[in-house]
């Protein structure tokens, strides 16, 4: 199935940032327990790359991807080491141009008219929109919605379960992005029982708002 098709169905995906490659596999695991499908594991860290390596490799039943992705070079890393798809914070053609050649999903950010079009005429019928609740959030969306009626958006910035089901009632949005899965107080406490409750409190709120 293509991410872009699992992405409809559980629309979330939960960020992961680490700097020890056995917390990210715990952190995704926990995410996994609580039903979620997709992880992107954020370029932040010094060992990000091995954190990514080490969930593609250790935890199967997620997907995992490469997040905060700056450069062609850091693309090219990131699928040299197990990332499935590629997310962005803004639009460069070199990061698209390395997801493109490769073959893989890439979601670059996106917060205006003008480069949701760029992204357009790259070829890229999804794209980021960061960060979302700045941006304008929600009436955003629906005015980007309406001129690009073939584009879908990922929101993510400011997505928490407060406005989670709000963002996800936008027919444009494919699937809603963010770090509220992934407390660092919790990790660093070792409760990874709190982002299995995250998770599924995430899953129960996209089942609700879509059906
Ligand atoms: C991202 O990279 O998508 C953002 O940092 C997510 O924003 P959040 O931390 O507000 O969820």
């Amino acid at each position: 199935m293509k991410i872009n098709e699992i992405l409809a169905n559980r629309p979330v995906v939960p960020l992961v940032q680490a700097d020890d490659p056995t917390v990210a596999v715990k952190t995704s695991r926990a995410l996994a327990a609580g039903g979620l499908t997709v992880v992107e594991v954020v370029f932040r860290t010094d060992r990000a790359l091995e954190c990514l390596q080490a969930v593609a490799e250790e935890v199967p039943e997620m997907i995992a991807g490469a997040g905060t992705v700056l450069s062609a070079e850091q693309a090219n890393a990131a699928l040299d080491n197990g990332a499935r798809f590629i997310v962005s914070p803004g639009l460069d053609d070199g990061v698209v141009g390395v997801a493109q050649e490769r073959g893989v999903p890439v979601y670059p950010g996106t917060m205006t008219p003008s480069e949701v079009q760029h992204a357009f005429n790259l070829g890229l019928d999804t794209v980021k929109f960061f960060p979302g609740s700045l941006a304008g959030g929600v009436p955003m969306l629906k005015a980007l919605g309406s001129v690009f009626r073939t584009m879908k958006f990922m929101p993510t910035g400011g997505v928490g379960p407060g406005n989670l089901a709000e963002f996800l009632s936008v027919p444009a949005v494919l699937a809603c992005g963010g770090s509220w899965l992934t407390p660092a107080a919790e990790i660093a406490a070792g409760n990874y029982d709190a982002v299995t409750a995250l998770a599924a409190e995430a899953v129960e709120i996209a089942s609700a708002s879509r059906g």
